[in-house]
């Protein structure tokens, strides 16, 4: 038997096999990633001789929040996949709802990162110069103060569009996974499209800045595909709730009709703890 093919990491989101190879293969489970908040295993899914590697996140794992109902996380996370695609930025690695070894959960194409990518600094305030946007000041220790950046980076823009238009509650350093090829993929999006503005985020650089000519043209597209009985509209209602599909039309109407990135409305810690 020939090795399995694997998929390039070039064109995950591309890669028009992907989300079959994820939704119909054969999922064994290697392990448990420690780091994970919710029970998340690392598995290899394998299917007419391709095979790939891939987080599964069953439902029965998710830990409860009180701001998210229970056993929602998991489509949450296909949603958010859905929108991402809709967009053509390809930012979220391909995700599916399926059935597993431990029951309903999602599955997601593993991202190996690489490259050289600095997307997330602490600076003292003299050496933040171009090429960073700042975040905000962080204790560092009890005498220094330094100032939390990220780099003013496309991609690093376009994510910051999806999670405004997703609602993301969660995008910390450790989400944001660059590659050898120059991509830049973003990770844990179960804490998304809940109704009320949830925004939390490291990437608020552009906050009241004008969205680019790139970002409202896909934010166009975005409501056009939102539009009731539209594809997007369709899949987002297997999802989430109707509720949460007219909050993300909404989201789209007001970046939409703002022309800017959104700013922290206050009511919310805006930023993710730990950052990283
Ligand atoms: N698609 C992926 N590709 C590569 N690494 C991933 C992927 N999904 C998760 N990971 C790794 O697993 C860790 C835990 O996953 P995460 O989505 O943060 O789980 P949780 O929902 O428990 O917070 C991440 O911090 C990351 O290191
Ligand atoms: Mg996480």
């Amino acid at each position: 038997m020939s090795a399995p093919e694997r998929i390039p990491p070039r064109s995950v989101t591309a890669d028009p096999h992907a989300a079959e190879l994820l939704a119909r293969g054969e999922l064994s489970v290697r392990g448990r990633i420690r780091e994970a908040s919710n029970a998340a295993l690392l598995c290899t899914v394998a299917l007419d001789g391709r095979e790939a590697s891939c987080v599964y996140k069953p439902v029965a794992g998710e830990r409860p929040l009180w701001d998210f109902p229970d056993g929602t996380l998991a489509a949450r996370e296909v949603a958010a996949y859905e929108v991402s695609e809709a967009t053509g930025w390809g930012l979220v690695p391909p995700t599916v709802l399926r059935d597993g070894p431990y029951g309903e959960g999602m599955c997601q194409l593993w991202i190996d990162v690489g490259g050289e990518s600095e997307l997330l600094a602490l600076l003292d305030a003299e050496e933040a110069g171009p090429g960073w946007k700042a975040i905000g000041l962080a204790e560092v220790d009890e005498d220094r103060t330094a100032l939390l950046v990220h780099a003013d980076d496309e991609r690093l823009r376009r994510l910051a569009v999806l999670d405004a238009v997703v609602n993301n509650a969660d995008r910390k350093g450790g989400h944001l996974l660059p590659t050898a090829d120059g991509r830049l993929y973003g990770i844990d999006h179960g804490v998304t499209f809940n109704a009320e503005n949830k925004l939390r985020t490291l990437l608020w650089g552009w906050a009241g800045e004008p969205l680019t000519e790139e970002a409202l043209a896909v934010l166009k597209t975005l409501r056009d595909a939102l539009a009731d009985g539209a594809p997007l509209a369709v899949r987002l209602a297997g999802l989430i709730t109707p509720a949460e599909v007219d909050a993300t039309r909404a989201r789209v109407d007001a970046l939409l009709a703002s022309g800017t990135h959104p700013e922290p409305d206050g009511e919310w810690p805006a930023i993710p703890w730990p950052p990283v």
